[in-house]
């Protein structure tokens, strides 16, 4: 019998594998598909104080192996997201990782402060969106995450992870984040990157720069969970580029506890039940019983 289960940053989770913020909306309109029971945790979609409309369109960008994005962090709320969806999302047996994103540190800390009075199993700071003034450069800027880590941590009795941008000094970051009070450290997010739409010789985007995400962050995103893992207590949340159970097995062997996968959803909807799946038979295939004797095996 093959036992997935990990702890991480304070949560159990049945399996490392969890649904990347923005990637799954609230779970339910994957719950048509499969039994989203199966997975290890969702995170939700980026939540604000107030509503928020996104960005003008278009939002979405192919690229030969990646995704642009720049959706604006469009949501519902932290009011409607608790009265509506949090309800719907409890029953469907997996753990619930609300991310939220503030305007300034103070929203951060009044996010985190209702939130962990809620159900939510645990919450994770978004400080890397790209598409949003401030984004990028908050998640890398390491007084900048002491800060908001820090006051989030006085008021948050969840587990409180946080999501670095892949740029930036993301070790500097990360240790900020430790040392402020995190429980966990997810690496990473979009990378900064650009689409011109040559018919109308301008950005694809309103916003101009958009966030990479995909097949092609993947071997970047592995190195940055790789070298953090190196120098960190924390445990570290592989995601970038996942969409199979090797790759997940990949930031398993660089020492991640779990993985959160993101556009692989968009490329199979059942992307995430077939990387457990995948996972559960590689270890039965070698009379493996969990992931321990394999997590940052590749050092
Ligand atoms: C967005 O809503 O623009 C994407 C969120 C993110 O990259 O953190």
């Amino acid at each position: 019998m093959v036992d997935l289960s990990v702890e991480v940053g304070g949560l159990r989770l049945k399996n490392p594998v969890i649904a990347a913020a923005g990637t799954f909306g609230f779970g339910t309109e994957y719950a048509r598909l499969y039994d989203v029971g199966l997975l290890g945790g969702i995170c939700t979609k980026g939540l604000t104080l107030k509503p928020r409309p996104g960005n003008p369109p278009p939002r979405l960008w192919e690229t030969p192996c990646g995704l642009l994005n720049s959706i604006g962090l469009e949501n519902p709320g932290v009011e409607a997201f608790l009265q509506e969806e949090l309800p719907r999302m409890r029953g469907l047996g997996t753990a619930v990782i609300a991310n939220i994103w503030g305007e300034t540190p103070e929203e951060y800390r009044e996010l985190a402060e209702r939130l962990s009075r809620s159900d939510v199993d645990a919450i994770e700071l978004n400080l890397s969106c790209p598409n949003v003034p401030g984004g990028k450069i908050r998640g890398g800027v390491p007084e900048e995450v002491a800060r908001i880590v820090g006051l989030c941590r006085r008021v948050c009795e969840k587990p409180l992870w946080v999501k670095l941008p892949p740029e930036g000094d993301v070790l500097e970051a990360a240790q900020a984040a430790e040392r402020a009070g995190a429980d966990a450290v997810t690496a990473s997010n979009t990378f900064r990157a650009l689409a011109i739409d040559i018919e109308k010789g301008r950005p694809a985007f309103a916003g101009r720069i958009g966030g990479l995400s995909g097949p092609a962050i993947k071997p970047i995103a592995l190195r940055v969970v790789y070298e953090l893992v190196q120098k960190l207590k924390l445990p570290v949340i592989g995601c970038g580029g996942i969409t199979s159970w090797q790759d997940a097995l990949e930031f398993i062997m660089a020492g991640a506890h779990a993985v959160q996968v993101g556009t692989g959803n968009f490329i199979d909807p059942l992307c995430i039940p077939k990387i457990v799946r995948g996972l559960a038979d590689w270890l039965a295939g070698r009379g493996m019983e969990d992931l321990e004797g394999v997590r940052g095996c590749a050092h």
